[in-house]
């Protein structure tokens, strides 16, 4: 087991007016308040965390965050390969972590072979399953564009029906559906007891200091290049910081958070078009951001019609009645991570 080095920076044991849950003072406890309010009340002693795709966006962010008595194992993919049934088996049995958490993702098709799926659905299925059968809860990571409909103006509830239209959020939703036939033969006791799972849903991601999609187009938008958003396109850009810490509270909480899905996203949904006259006015720049249409923007990328998921913005109430901490609007850590870069790219 490698523990992963603590940052000594949020070690330090803090005070907070705040409560964990609807705190009598009425105020939002703070993040670290929260977890340690959250260990104190849970008991959570040496919680061992084997974190799958730990050098990802998310992975990496949550190891970064981690604060004691949370340790993390990092396994990367050289070390396990999820797509090995026997060995995420021999792995998860051998080191019985106290969670595993999947952040594990192919984003395209690979030209050999069917990675994707490979990875994001049967390698996803090997974690449930292994963890089922060992009796160790999963936190699972997937993604809000499982629903994607196209003309749809409300935000998807955890209930409503999935309409995954691309290869990845289709490999996604299986892997979905992996996890809870996973639960569903443990909780018929045909495998050991005891199995707990969170599938966590999330928007797109950014984050400070990673090249996400969006960075890159914001790089563009500042350095003057013409750029196109589509107004049917919409979604919750999250910060990855954000997500991070929300993860941080199930999992000091997750005795109290019941097995289930969840969305966890900013609070604010905007047309990718609106959010890129965001970045521009942000970032200075003059030239203004075309508006494309949704059938333009399929014939840009040389996608079908319906192939690309669209309209995915993520009702996150049910989290919010469980967890006390904020989802803030996307426009302030983006706002951050745009004047860091106007003063690279200058
Ligand atoms: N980023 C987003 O915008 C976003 C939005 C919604 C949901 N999510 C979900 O959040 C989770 C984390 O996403 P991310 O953005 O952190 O992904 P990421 O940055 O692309 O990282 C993916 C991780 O998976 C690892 N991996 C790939 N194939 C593997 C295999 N066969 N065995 C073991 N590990 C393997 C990668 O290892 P290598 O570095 O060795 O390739 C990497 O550490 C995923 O489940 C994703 O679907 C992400």
């Amino acid at each position: 087991m490698t523990a992963v080095a603590i940052d000594k920076r949020q070690s330090t044991p803090r005070k907070s007016p705040g409560r964990l849950a609807g705190g009598a003072t009425g105020e939002a406890p703070s993040k670290d308040a929260s977890i340690e309010q959250g260990q104190a009340s849970c008991g959570v002693i040496d919680t061992r965390l084997l974190v799958l795709g730990s050098t990802g966006l998310v992975g990496t962010e949550l190891l970064q965050r981690l604060q004691l008595p949370m340790q993390g194992m990092p396994w990367t993919r050289e070390r396990l390969d999820i797509t090995s049934a026997e060995h995420v088996q021999e792995t998860i049995l051998k080191h019985r972590p106290d969670v595993v958490i999947n952040a594990t993702a192919v984003w395209k098709d690979s030209d050999h072979g069917n990675l994707l799926w490979q990875v994001n659905a049967d390698g996803a299925a090997n974690v449930a399953r292994a963890c089922a059968m060992a009796g160790v809860p999963l936190l699972h990571l997937s993604d809000a564009r499982i629903y994607g409909g196209c003309h749809r103006r409300v935000a998807y509830q955890e209930d409503d029906t999935p309409r995954a239209t691309c290869h990845y959020s289709q490999s996604k939703l299986a892997a979905e559906h992996a996890v809870l036939r996973a639960a569903d033969a443990a909780k018929a006791d045909a495998w050991r007891s005891g199995f707990r799972f969170w599938i966590v849903r999330t928007a797109p991601l950014f984050s400070l200091e990673f090249t996400t999609p969006l960075a890159t187009t914001a790089k563009r938008i500042a350095m003057q290049k013409q750029v196109a958003g589509c107004l049917e396109v919409c979604w919750q850009p999250t910060a990855v910081s954000q997500l991070v810490e929300h993860l941080l509270w199930l999992l000091v909480n997750r005795k109290n958070v019941p097995s289930g899905i969840y969305h966890i996203a900013s609070s604010e949904a905007a047309s990718e078009f609106r959010l890129y006259e965001r970045m521009a006015s942000i970032l200075g720049a003059h030239r203004p951001i075309q508006a494309i249409s949704y059938v333009d923007k399929c014939r840009i990328r040389g996608a079908a019609v319906g192939g690309l998921p669209c309209w995915y913005p993520l009702d996150c109430s049910r989290w919010q009645r469980l967890c006390p901490l904020p989802l803030p609007s996307w426009s302030l850590l983006l706002g951050q991570m745009l004047r860091n870069l106007s003063v690279l790219v200058e």
